[in-house]
């Protein structure tokens, strides 16, 4: 089987740390975003998956090369020279997906993280044998995100409303589908929306049908569902453990932990933190003495200085966190971020490079 992520867009809403790298490539539970997705597909037997990409694709490439042969899986790029939307893609990459043998083919957002139950999909989309199968899940607030209204028993979707300005309903399309061939016959080689210009029109021909997915889901497209996401992806791999029995678990534990964290191999934690919950240390990271780390994600190559204390917030690859220092409410350093001993910073968005010498007392960007 095949598969299309869908990569481009300048992810600006997860600005500054796409500054540095193309959203999907963003780390998010110690790996880049792209990997969770690669690793699940490869697991259901997908053997191609197309890179839907309009910016910056050598970096992509590059940086997935290793994981082709690491995962045993082709990985090819299709480049738009013009953004193509979230349809225009699925035409352009029409001869690596439409390869005669009649099989459906994935199509995911690159943002979105789930436990990605792609064996259930497949089974649901081959049982009611419509032309193609969207992933919903609920959530409480449905306006940012595509509605869909579908038969309970049978899951046909009767309607589908992207970004509703009035309530439809609290069932989201997830961005994860399963879609025969056929779909791409009805899109033009021209920027197009999957979500307004596709599936209505499928779901009025009676062929679109939904999926409620099971276990968690979140868009990580922006700074305070990222950190969200991490809660809700660390308690699922904390289900997980407790399901299996084997012996090797991810998750941190020990008296200086609390709830769910996870702790690369090669970071570094001194004497007398305290780490959790809902926290990522990633690769190389050093975390001294003392230190309060909670729900936040601290990218490779960090360093937090001893008896700072970081919340709610990201810290990208590479920066530093002085002395004291407390970094709190969404303050997003970018790549090589240098805040200063004894600083505070409430909800600061720091672009990357920057040296970060006077509190930030509210949020704002500083550039
Ligand atoms: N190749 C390519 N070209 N990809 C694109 C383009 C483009 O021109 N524009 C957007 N994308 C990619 C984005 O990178 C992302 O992976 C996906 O298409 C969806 O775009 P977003 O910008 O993240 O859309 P959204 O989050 O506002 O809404 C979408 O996702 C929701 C779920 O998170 C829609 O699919 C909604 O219906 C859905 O509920
Ligand atoms: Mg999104």
């Amino acid at each position: 089987m095949k598969a299309l992520i869908l990569v481009g867009g300048f992810g600006t809403r997860l600005r500054p740390l796409t500054l540095s790298v193309p959203k999907p490539l963003v780390d998010f539970g110690n790996k880049p975003m792209i990997l969770h997705q690669i690793e699940a597909l490869k697991d259901v037997g997908v053997t191609e998956v197309v890179l839907a990409i309009n910016y910056q694709p050598e970096v992509m490439i590059n940086f997935l090369k290793d994981f082709e042969t690491k995962l045993d899986i082709k990985i090819t790029c299709s480049q738009e020279t013009e953004p193509l939307g979230t349809a225009g893609p699925l035409a352009l990459a029409r001869d690596s997906l439409v390869d005669g043998s009649g099989e459906p083919f994935f199509v995911l957002n690159s943002d979105v993280i789930s436990e990605y139950p792609f064996a259930e999909l497949i089974e649901f989309h081959r049982a009611h044998g419509g032309e193609a199968t969207i992933m919903v899940t609920k959530v409480d607030e449905p306006s940012k995100y595509g509605v869909v209204m579908m038969e309970e028993e049978t899951g046909k979707v009767e309607r589908f409303v992207e970004k509703p300005k009035v309530f439809v309903g609290n069932k989201i399309n997830a961005g994860i589908y399963l879609l025969n061939p056929s779909v791409v016959d009805r899109i033009e080689l021209r920027p197009t929306s999957i979500e307004k210009e596709v599936f209505p029109r499928i779901a009025a021909d009676g062929g679109l049908y939904a999926m409620v997915l099971p276990g968690f889901w979140m868009d990580i497209g922006q700074p305070r569902d990222y950190i969200a996401g991490l809660r809700l992806y660390l308690d699922s791999l904390r289900k997980k453990e407790k399901k299996s029995s084997s012996s090797s678990e991810l998750l941190a534990s020990g008296a200086h932990i609390v709830g769910n964290v996870l702790v690369h191999e090669t970071a570094k934690i001194g004497e007398g933190c305290l780490i959790g919950p809902d926290v990522a240390v990633g690769p190389g990271c050093v975390v001294e003495s003392g230190v309060r780390l909670s729900m936040c994600t601290v990218m490779r190559g960090a360093r937090i200085k001893k008896h700072a204390c970081v919340s709610s917030s990201i810290v990208g690859w590479h920066s530093t966190v002085g002395q004291w220092a407390r970094v709190e409410n969404m303050t997003i350093l970018g790549e090589d971020v240098h805040v200063c001993d004894e600083i505070y910073s409430n909800g600061g968005v720091v672009l990357p490079h920057k040296e970060i010498k006077s509190s930030i007392l509210k949020p704002e960007i500083v550039m």
